[in-house]
């Protein structure tokens, strides 16, 4: 594997998306391999896993803007049923997901993370919906799950302004559960 890594600590598991010179952007390796990761949790020793990102800047700066730009219209149509499968996968995953975040959830980063039963997040996250200002919609599933998760209003709002939010106002509307200071010890 390339770009995720996969430790294993007694009774849980931790999911890391390692692609930090990207921002951990999803490309479709990125997806596969999660894909596969996922498929090889042993459930019978795992109890819950935590999803995150590489570093400190980013959880997931959203799909790869590169790849999907040179993609067609089919080519297009299955990298984003390949992020709506693996996402679900997460959704209905039969052990508890906890989306550890960490600096920017944009896009299909924010995405990703409602995908995931509890979001926790650092001080200095920030999370948006910024498709439509690349003339695109939320297209792995964020029109759907921001608007469960926050309410139709508040989800038309953000993606309608493509405005990012930082960490407390996130945890006002209910994006996330708890925020935690991103400063650990040494
Ligand atoms: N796709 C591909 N590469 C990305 C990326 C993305 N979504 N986000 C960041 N990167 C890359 C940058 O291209 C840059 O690479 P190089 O060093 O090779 O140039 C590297 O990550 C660092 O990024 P920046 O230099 O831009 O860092 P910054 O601190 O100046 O800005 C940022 C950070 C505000 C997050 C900015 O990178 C940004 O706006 N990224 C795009 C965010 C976005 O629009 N996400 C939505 C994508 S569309 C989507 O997700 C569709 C969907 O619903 C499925």
């Amino acid at each position: 594997m390339d770009y995720i890594l996969y430790e294993q600590k007694g009774q849980y598991a931790v999911v890391t998306i390692n692609r930090e010179k990207a921002l951990n952007a999803l490309n479709s390796q990125v997806l596969e391999e999660l894909d596969k990761t996922l498929d090889a949790v042993n459930l019978d020793e795992v109890r819950c896993l935590v999803l995150t990102g590489a570093g400190a800047k980013s959880f997931v700066a959203g799909a790869d803007i590169g790849e999907m730009s040179t993609l067609t219209k089919a080519e297009g149509e299955a990298f984003g049923k390949k992020g709506n499968d693996v996402f679900r996968k997460l959704e209905v995953f039969p052990i508890p997901v906890i989306a550890a975040i960490n600096g920017f959830a944009l896009g299909g980063g924010c995405e990703i993370a409602m995908s995931c039963d509890i979001r926790i997040c650092s001080d200095n996250a920030v999370f948006g919906q910024p498709e439509v200002g690349l003339g695109i919609t939320p297209g792995f599933g964020g029109t759907q799950r921001l608007a469960r998760l926050v309410g139709a209003g508040m989800a038309k709002q953000m993606i309608y302004t493509a405005r990012n939010i930082k960490a407390a106002e996130a945890y006002r509307i209910g994006l996330v559960n708890e925020v935690y200071s991103a400063e650990v010890d040494a």
